[in-house]
């Protein structure tokens, strides 16, 4: 997909290919940074503020300095996707590492580096409408995974390894508890009460999460914030994964066992279906 010309930076926005970081960065050389990824629907940030303060929340956890204020940071992303003349479907991916300089473990004294820039998403229609299929995966995450920060590599092995089996996305468990996908949540329909992980330390607190347990609470729909258990996940009545570029997305195989009949179930779609109307979702502007 490619990638709009200008990005922003801590130092204003500019075109893409002027940008140069040093090697000694430490989001390169630790990890040591956060980030968003933000649905643009045809121009329009969708869950914008909801993802700001989510991270401001990630980074009070680690100690990092948001070189902006809140209000700064939701101007200078609509004045980028403006500059950029975005009007497709699309996903600002916004990161914030602690600066460059000498690696060297403790914090440096030198300013937080920014960057943020837009590239073309369109929704993932097929997907959405069929169901897709996932695999259970092992969660070797640390216990801190509400913070969204940039070490990464448990959930790209997870990732990498259901791509290989076919599957779409890796449905991580710790001693056979569900926890969340390795890039979304989970949630499963059994006698039609909804179930999900509780926003505790161990998950991101997703945003689309956050909307769907809106959704259902509006729609009277009966849900439980609770851990369950990989068998209970296999013996759902329905299960979907949500997240900013998936948003309600059917799942209809746990490695290999269908689930409901291998067809996204009813209320799954009728939450999916909500979440387009809140999300102003034109659907007849994009593809897959
Ligand atoms: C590990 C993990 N869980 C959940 C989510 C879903 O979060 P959101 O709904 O805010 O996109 C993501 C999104 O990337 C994620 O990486």
């Amino acid at each position: 997909m490619s990638l709009y010309n200008y990005v922003w930076t801590q130092n204003g926005i500019t075109a893409k290919d002027s940008l140069v970081y040093p090697f000694e960065e430490r989001g390169l050389q630790f990890g040591d940074g956060i980030y968003e990824v933000i649905r643009i629907y045809q121009g329009n940030y969708d869950l914008l503020e909801a993802h700001i303060d989510r991270l401001y929340r990630s980074a009070e956890a680690i100690r990092l300095k948001v070189p902006f204020n809140k209000e700064t940071i939701i101007a200078s992303l609509q004045e980028l996707a403006e500059k950029n003349a975005v009007q497709t479907d699309a996903k600002v991916y916004l990161q914030i590492t602690r600066g460059s300089a000498p690696r060297e473990h403790t914090f440096p004294d030198v300013p937080s580096n920014l960057y943020a820039y837009i590239e073309e998403s369109p929704r993932p229609v097929a997907q959405l409408k069929q169901g897709v299929r996932t695999i259970l995966a092992e969660d070797i995450r640390w216990d801190l995974c509400y913070i969204k920060s940039l070490n990464l590599l448990p959930n790209i092995l997870a990732k990498q390894t259901a791509k290989e089996k076919g599957a779409f996305e890796a449905i991580l468990h710790r001693n056979d508890k569900v926890t969340e996908g390795s890039s979304s949540n989970v949630f499963i329909v059994k006698d039609n009460v909804l179930y999900t992980h509780p926003a505790a330390k161990n998950i991101l607190h997703g945003c689309v999460r956050n909307r769907v347990l809106t959704l259902a609470a509006e729609s009277a729909l009966e849900v439980q914030e609770t851990i369950f258990s990989t068998q209970q996940l296999l013996d759902a009545d329905e299960v979907f994964i949500t997240s900013t570029t998936s948003e309600v997305m059917p799942v209809i195989e746990v490695n290999g066992n269908r689930i409901c009949n291998g067809e996204p179930g009813v209320i799954t779609r009728r939450l999916q279906l909500a979440y387009e109307k809140v999300s102003e979702i034109q659907r007849t502007a994009s593809t897959s």
